[in-house]
């Protein structure tokens, strides 16, 4: 057995089955002992949302935290943002305008305060009218000259980030950092905000079985022979796409 760097997606990814969990804990935390695996958690969540789940779920220490949908790193649980990663997100980013540009659309509901963060801005967005509202947005922010990235998941989330930032993107820089193959990375999501984890390079990739329908239909749309679409759901979909790329056994 080799080490690997594991990345993975919490709500409805890692976390959901809490049988499935803690033997997929038992695992990860083995091999980091006896291999160096690097653990790392790419979430949605801000570190506030995410401290709230560590209260409520057994978690493991990640070696890093990739938050607020890639565009905060955390290292080692430290509560101070990685400097070297919010620097790559700063070129053309500007908070305030992007606010400015939204306002004029009605149907975007802002997240809380706490989702509201120095590199993302977060609504909440209804289906019917994402289908209207997405490309007049995306049209209205480019017009102004603002380069983000718009990312919607799960049917109601819609984050605003920088271009230049998103899970995947972090998952790059960490790969980097600590000089670990896309061979030797595995990535586990289940919804929109980890469309990015999987189309980066050629890291090893696990949709659980109750992944939602944009990644499913994104899968369906771009197939590669290193994407595993498992049929156990959460925890236990991460162990069965590990057992089969045979990074555990
Ligand atoms: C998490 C975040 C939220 C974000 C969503 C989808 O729920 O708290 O701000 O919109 O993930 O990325
Ligand atoms: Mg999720």
């Amino acid at each position: 057995m080799k080490s690997f760097l594991f990345v993975t997606d919490l709500d409805n990814t890692l976390v959901g089955e809490s049988r499935a969990l803690a033997a997929l804990n038992d695992k990860l935390v083995q091999h980091r002992e006896e291999h160096g695996t690097k653990i790392v958690y790419a979430t949605g969540r801000s570190p506030l949302l995410f401290a709230e789940l560590q209260n409520e779920q057994q978690l493991i220490e990640p070696d890093a935290l990739v938050a607020s949908v890639g565009t905060e790193i955390y290292f080692n649980g430290s509560d101070t943002a990685d400097k070297g990663w919010w620097d790559k997100l700063t070129p053309g980013w500007d908070r305030e305008a992007i606010i400015a540009a939204t306002a004029h659309f009605a149907d975007l509901v802002m997240q809380p305060d706490s989702e509201q963060r120095p590199y993302k801005v977060s609504f909440l967005l209804t289906e019917d009218s994402a289908r209207e509202v997405l490309p007049q947005l995306k049209k209205s922010l480019q017009q102004q000259g603002l380069d983000t990235k718009l990312i919607y998941s799960a049917g109601i989330d819609l984050d605003i980030l920088p271009r230049h930032g998103d899970k995947g993107l972090a998952v790059q820089y960490l790969r980097s950092l600590w000089d670990i193959e896309a061979t030797q990375t595995v990535v586990c999501g289940d919804s929109g905000n980890d469309i990015s984890l999987f189309s980066q390079t050629e890291e090893r990739g696990i949709i659980v079985g109750n992944a939602k329908s944009e990644l499913l239909q994104w899968h369906n749309e771009n197939p590669a022979d290193y994407h595993y679409l498992a049929q156990a759901f959460c925890a236990g979909g991460i162990l069965e796409g590990l057992n089969h790329f045979g990074f555990i056994e």
